[in-house]
């Protein structure tokens, strides 16, 4: 019904709209009496092994919502209803921004693929405190993080610290976004001093609080794998919990077709697939098994799913593949690592992921 009827529609309305049409469509059905119920019992699909636990964080399925779909905290309590066992809210910079200029979202339907150079857009740290107050329902909420576009690379670890402390009441777990091609001169954050100054400043804060919340670092494809072995140092220098492997990539080499017409951006979806797997792959077999990664990257569907988890990822994210394929991609892809894990136990090639 999505992809016959529902994805043609909508894929002739510009992307960007598309995705303000959609929420407030599922709003509005989610006040219909008794509907967000029915629907979790129809895509929940808990973990036959009991879920995963990260730092202290108990997951009961395995896949949840990328960063950037819901940027302002506005709607996660209704897409909840899809079957996410997270959702990562964001990225939330310390003063409101309105990113860059339209069009900024273009959509590859050949490719399965989008491009995106939104550069941030998002109402600030303020609103989406405001927001996650009117939280109503049990989905896990992670707070990805970044810093304001006008703010220098030398001063971003107080934007992260801003961000950081602000939600740290709010969210369950913390994304330390330092991987947005969009933003310019952000992937020098990803450099091991820079990143050190972020992260401690950020550790820093988490020390002092009662309750210690996960935080997890998220990175680019586009990084060599040099770049990420100092992650890896990193990771251990500050205590860090988790890995999100990754963001989009400024590559077209993946693609089949042109794309310079579209400009500058992130590209997401399939094409990507490959490289994020393999930078999952490679954190996994580098570290023993012993980091947590969060797998993000072109699953487009079950088949994708498998083959994250298969390169060691602990936990998923989708986005692209949720608007290609639809709203019920979470509970298919659950439903296939149910399979899969009774299957294989513990995992194939691999130890078992949790
Ligand atoms: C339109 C759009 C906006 C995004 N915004 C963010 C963002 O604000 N912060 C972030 O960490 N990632 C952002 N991402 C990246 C996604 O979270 C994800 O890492 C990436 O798209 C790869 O996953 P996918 O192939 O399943 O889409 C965005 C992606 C898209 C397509």
């Amino acid at each position: 019904m999505y992809k016959s009827v529902l994805r043609p529609i909508l894929f002739r309305i510009d992307p960007e709209r598309v995705h303000h049409i959609v929420v407030l469509a599922v709003k509005l059905f989610d006040k219909i009496p008794g509907v967000r119920r029915a629907m979790i019992r129809f895509t929940n699909k808990p973990d036959p092994s009991g879920g995963v636990t990260i730092a202290g964080l108990h997951f009961p399925n395995r896949v949840g919502l990328a960063a950037g779909f819901d940027k302002d905290a506005r709607f996660f309590n209704e897409f909840s209803m899809f079957g996410f066992s997270f959702i990562e809210i964001g990225t939330v910079t310390p003063k409101p921004q309105p990113g860059n200029s339209k069009p900024r979202l273009f959509r590859l339907k050949n490719e399965r693929a989008l491009i995106n150079r939104m550069g941030f857009n998002n109402k600030g740290l303020d609103h989406a405190i405001t927001q996650l107050s009117k939280r109503n329902s049990k989905v896990i909420i992670g707070g990805n993080i970044g810093k304001n576009t006008a703010t220098t690379n030398e001063n971003a670890a107080a934007d992260y610290a801003a961000c950081f402390d602000g939600l740290y009441d709010s969210v369950d777990y913390f994304a330390i976004n330092v991987s947005c091609p969009n933003i310019a001169g952000m992937e020098k954050l990803q450099d091991q001093d820079s990143l050190r100054d972020i992260l401690l400043s950020v550790m820093k804060i988490r020390a002092q609080k009662s309750v210690s919340k996960p935080v997890f670092l998220k990175i680019s494809p586009d990084l060599t794998f040099r770049q990420i072995d100092e992650v890896l140092a990193l990771y251990a220098e500050v205590g860090l919990d988790g890995i999100i492997a990754t963001n989009t990539t400024t590559d077209r080499n993946c693609l089949s077709e042109k794309a310079d017409h579209y400009g500058p951006g992130g590209l997401s979806g399939k094409p990507l697939s490959t490289r994020s797997i393999e930078i999952v792959s490679y954190i996994c077999k580098h570290s023993g098994g012993s980091i947590p990664v969060i797998g993000v990257g072109g699953i487009m569907d079950k088949n994708g799913a498998i083959a994250m988890i298969r390169a060691g990822a602990r936990l998923l994210q989708v986005y692209t593949g949720f608007i290609y394929e639809g709203p019920f991609l979470v509970r298919d892809i659950n439903i296939a690592l149910k399979e899969y894990f009774q299957a294989f136990p513990a995992g194939t090639g691999q130890k078992m992921p949790n």
